[in-house]
């Protein structure tokens, strides 16, 4: 004869109650609101919208803009913008930004606002769709010392993508000191961009004059032919 099984099941585990609870105390997702549910309500955070629906046809959604500009630049740079600038400053960017030619060379005293300006471009640059790379050229040379080290096909790899790059910014020109191959390797890139018709961003506190007496004046030449646009003497970074 089978033995009767006991009425008290004894204390439940605490999931079974919350299994049983659960879907009673949470409304029905058609009852959330779209705006709580996901961050952006045009692609519901995948960061692509088939356009048109069902075409198979992705392009990517406005939200991944911000991103993107965030991983670009160095966080102090984050919030940047054009808007940060005096109006007759905008008025000059925009109208470079319309016709770059060889690129654009931000000089001036340090703490000035050059690189706050590079990095107010880039932002531009990633709302207009643009492919572009801000690099710190002292932080760029490091790591390219450091692949060359690892192998010398790592240098043309690293090269030739900075080539091919429609648009770019080179911070802080002069800074930490670069070895004569590095500063052959730099006019090499500002060189084969200007043959592409890439247009680059040079950041600088010295002058023309100071690159061609302490770096080449081959690089002082290519940066001649540049946009030139100079910042005020007063650093920002000291206040007061
Ligand atoms: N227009 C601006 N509005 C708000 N903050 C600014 C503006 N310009 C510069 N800054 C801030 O002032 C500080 C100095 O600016 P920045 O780093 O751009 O100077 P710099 O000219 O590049 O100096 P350095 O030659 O030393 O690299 C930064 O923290 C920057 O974010
Ligand atoms: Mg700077
Ligand atoms: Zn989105």
């Amino acid at each position: 004869m089978a033995k009767e099984q006991p009425k008290d099941q004894g204390p439940q585990r605490i999931g079974d109650i919350l299994d049983r609870l659960g879907p009673s105390l949470l409304p029905p997702e058609s009852a959330i609101p779209k705006e709580a549910l996901y961050d952006c309500e045009l692609c519901q955070d995948v960061g692509w919208i088939e356009t048109p629906p069902l075409s198979r046809q992705w392009r990517q959604c406005l939200c991944r803009l911000p991103k993107r500009v965030r991983h670009l630049l160095p966080a102090k740079f984050h919030t940047a913008t054009l808007n940060d600038f005096p109006s007759e400053f905008i008025d000059k960017i925009k109208a470079w930004l319309a016709k770059p030619g060889d690129g654009l060379f931000l000089t001036g005293p340090t703490g000035s606002g050059k690189s706050h300006l590079a990095a107010a471009i880039i932002r531009e640059l990633v709302f207009a769709k643009r492919e572009v790379r801000f690099l710190e050229l002292a932080v760029f040379f490091r790591r390219f010392r450091e692949a060359t080290l690892e192998s010398p096909k790592l240098e043309n790899l690293f090269l030739e993508d900075l080539f091919a790059l429609p648009w770019l910014a080179l911070d802080d020109i002069g800074a930490g000191g670069l070895s004569d191959y590095e500063n052959r390797t730099l006019l090499d890139l500002i060189d084969s961009r200007m043959n592409k018709l890439h247009p680059t961003i040079a950041t600088s506190n010295w002058s023309l004059q100071d690159i061609a007496h302490r770096m080449d004046d081959r690089i002082a030449s290519r940066l001649g032919a540049f946009v030139r646009f100079e910042f005020p003497a007063g650093d920002r970074r000291v206040s007061g």
